[in-house]
């Protein structure tokens, strides 16, 4: 994405945008080897070169975002003092130096983005944002109607109540029950405690959803790239883009519509 260049500066902490727009004016700024005196020029902070007074500018890196398979036995962690596996250890062909956005237990497994995104990582991680997150908890026992009620309401653990969670009772064995919950916060071994407080310990938890995104079509210990499209819908789920109003969209809509049908005449 093109950016205005006094923007690119300031974002890498040249020097206030004022004082980098003069900078640019003095004739002091050069992208691709080339002076650039006009202000507003846009370039791709990521692609383009940019020297200011003879320095190199350290280039931006692009954004990534990667959504994961996690298994059981692996730290959603960067780096382990004690050297145990860490889903870094599953993350190949990628330059970027990605990190985890919030965390599944070492013996959870599922669903977990990855990205060097801070700003996203920060929004999806803060409880204002409510985004769903959906695990399937095997439990010992078969909980009765008012346990799943409780767990419904919240239940006091001892870092304070849980909000309220939506859970339903998906399967039953002789021993053990299979349960969906949905919660927006993402304590520490959350679902964990919240299922031990109501006498049924969890046996094995999977995170199948985090907002609209599923597994579906991943192995285990396998990963891919998001796409563009649920990019933005997980910047509008996380409250860092707006969605476009509907007359904007219809306008865009029409305008991408009539651009394509010039490319096809
Ligand atoms: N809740 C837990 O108890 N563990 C996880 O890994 C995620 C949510």
């Amino acid at each position: 994405m093109e950016e205005r260049l006094q923007k690119v500066l300031a974002q890498a902490g040249v020097a206030s945008r004022r004082a980098c727009e003069e900078l640019i004016k003095e004739g002091k700024v050069k992208v691709n080897g080339k002076v650039v005196t006009q202000l507003g020029t846009k370039i791709n902070p990521v692609k383009d070169k940019v020297e200011v007074a003879g320095k190199k500018l350290a280039a931006r890196e692009e954004k990534v975002y990667l959504l994961l398979y996690k298994p059981v036995g692996y730290l959603s962690s960067v780096k382990d003092p004690k050297k145990r596996r860490t889903v870094m250890d599953l993350i190949k062909d990628v330059n970027e130096r990605v990190y985890p956005v919030g965390r599944l237990d070492h013996d959870t497994e599922g669903l977990l983005l990855l990205t060097n995104d801070g700003e996203l990582t920060y929004a999806l991680t803060h409880p204002k944002h409510e985004v769903d997150k959906t695990y399937l908890a095997w439990v010992e026992g078969i909980p009765s109607a008012q346990k799943l009620e409780e767990l419904r309401q919240g239940v006091n653990l001892e870092d304070g109540p849980t909000a309220p969670a939506r859970v339903k009772l998906l399967d039953k064995q002789q021993d053990h029950a299979l349960l969906e919950i949905v919660i927006h916060e993402g304590r520490n071994r959350q679902v964990r405690r919240m299922c031990e407080h109501i006498g049924h310990p969890v046996t094995a938890l999977h995170r199948s959803r985090l907002g609209f995104l599923t597994l579906e079509g991943l192995g285990k210990g396998k990963y891919r790239y998001l796409a563009g499209k649920e990019i933005k819908q997980l910047k509008i789920l996380a409250g860092i883009m707006k969605e476009q109003d509907k007359k904007t969209r219809r306008k865009t809509e029409g305008n991408v519509e009539k651009i394509s049908r010039n490319v096809r005449k």
